[in-house]
């Protein structure tokens, strides 16, 4: 399989090859606990074999709705929060053109987000802008009760129904959510929305090979085959029966836990492409909800190279020595560009002239690594060959391997979010929603 590549050699004066060999047991008894099923959080492991197990009658369905948006919509909004949006934007993010939005001939829908924030500004220009064109909206919750999405889809239905009544409005919005449960199942069943069921044994950050991801990236024109193709080819390249030196998923869960055990609390994810300043959102998502329990976890943070070398570069190079850094390298980008001979040259640049930017970015990627590991940050490095949906679906699914083996590692249950119920708890109370009035009396007493 020509694919991904995982280099962990500019870590290795943190940590030693043995040292990250001697986990090879614990790894493998960590893999084993999720292909049985046999370790925590084991009613959550449906996101293992997804690739692979998808039907040709699941893709059609798929693919035909996406049709149908498409035709009917100049823009998609995709409803949702955490698991149920940072898959697609991390996928359409890195694979669409960046500047899409402005094309007037565009071929498939523009996608646009809503319901991950509670902004009336966001909420408000949205609707602005949407006003005076065919949208539709795919609106995704799992437990269908998430008060983010909800909201902003009741906004939006209603300004769809406005404009265009509530017959069209019906063939222009899609429901994905659970099979039975939740406010969203009740209300797609009540309006005859079309309708994606996201399986109950997946967790919403785990979802972008159901169609929580595919629905979205298929309507944006993306092909989810190779998506998929390149998922199911990484799902093998990490079964259960590879040998832990083979498996990049298994390699870098050791790694990183090493890591972790001598100090380093913090991962940086690092690009050097702003088309991958979503992956890494995804990838935050993926490794604090999974990871960041029982006062245990690596924080995971990212960066955006080399534009945050200019922020976040001293804090990386000379602050705390609790870090470490991994960076995605993409080895060939998809365009050429090459600098130009400039007569006056008053730039000094002329010494550049003929090459191509790319190269230029590649000696700032190695300078960058030297420079961190020089000043005590581990480097692990992630190559993709090239920006395209059969390497990205190889890529997120190689990170979900590798946080299920890590979790594990850590021994804390990586498929739960017990924590995110905190702040929900409060802004109910606060809000005065029915149900909470206990908790309402005695914040408010807090509060005096
Ligand atoms: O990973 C998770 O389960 C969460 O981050 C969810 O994706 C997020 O909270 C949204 O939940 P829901 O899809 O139920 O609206």
């Amino acid at each position: 399989m020509k694919g991904i590549i995982l280099n962990i050699d500019k870590a290795l004066g943190f940590v030693s090859r043995e040292q990250v060999y001697a986990c090879e047991d614990r790894v493998k008894a960590a893999t084993e606990a999720l292909h049985r099923g046999s370790g925590a959080g084991s009613d959550f492991l449906g996101w293992l074999n997804l690739p692979s197990s998808i039907t040709e009658a699941e893709l059609a369905d798929i693919e035909h709705t996406a049709r149908l948006l498409s035709i009917g919509c100049e823009v998609v909004v995709v409803i949702g929060i955490g698991g149920s949006y940072l898959g697609t934007r991390a996928t359409l993010e890195a694979l669409k053109g960046s500047f899409d939005l402005l094309l007037k001939e565009r071929g498939n829908p523009a996608i646009l987000y809503a319901g991950h924030n509670i902004s009336e500004d966001y909420l408000y220009e949205l609707s602005e802008a949407l006003r005076g064109r065919s949208f539709g909206l795919i609106n995704i919750s799992k437990s269908g009760t998430t008060t983010e999405p909800a909201l902003a889809f009741r906004i939006l239905k209603k300004q769809l129904e406005d404009a265009v009544g509530k017959e069209k409005a019906r063939d222009r919005i899609v429901a994905v959510t659970d099979a039975r449960k939740g406010a969203l199942r009740t209300l797609a069943g009540r309006e005859g929305y079309k309708t994606f069921v996201i399986p109950d044994n997946v967790g919403g950050r785990f979802s972008v090979f159901t169609p929580v991801g595919l629905l979205p990236i298929a309507v944006a024109g993306v092909s989810v085959r190779d998506l998929l193709r390149g998922a199911a080819d990484m799902e093998r390249a990490t079964g259960a029966g590879v040998p832990f030196a083979e498996n990049i998923s298994a390699i870098y869960a050791a790694t990183r836990n090493e890591l972790y055990k001598g100090g380093k609390k913090i991962e940086i994810l690092a690009n050097f492409h702003p088309k991958l300043h979503y992956v890494a959102e995804w990838w935050k998502q993926l490794y604090g909800e999974s990871e960041g329990k029982d006062h245990k976890g690596i924080f995971p943070a990212s960066v955006d190279l080399t534009t945050d070398l200019h922020s976040m570069g001293q804090w990386i190079q000379d602050g705390e020595r609790s870090i470490f850094e991994t960076v995605i390298s993409v080895e060939t980008p998809g365009r050429t560009v090459f600098i130009p001979a400039d007569e006056a040259d008053s730039d000094g640049l002329n010494f550049l002239a003929g090459k191509r930017i790319d190269e230029v970015n590649k000696m700032a990627e190695l300078g960058t690594s030297l420079a961190h590991v020089d000043g005590g940050v581990p480097n692990i490095r992630i190559s993709i060959p090239e920006l395209t949906p059969y390497y990205i679906g190889q890529l997120l699914y190689f990170f979900e391997k590798a946080c299920g083996i890590s979790g594990y590692l850590l021994e804390v249950n990586p498929f739960d979010q017990p924590g995110v119920e905190a702040y929900k708890k409060n802004m109910f109370a606060l809000l005065n929603k029915p149900g909470f009035e206990k908790e309402s009396e005695a914040i408010k007493a807090r509060m005096q």
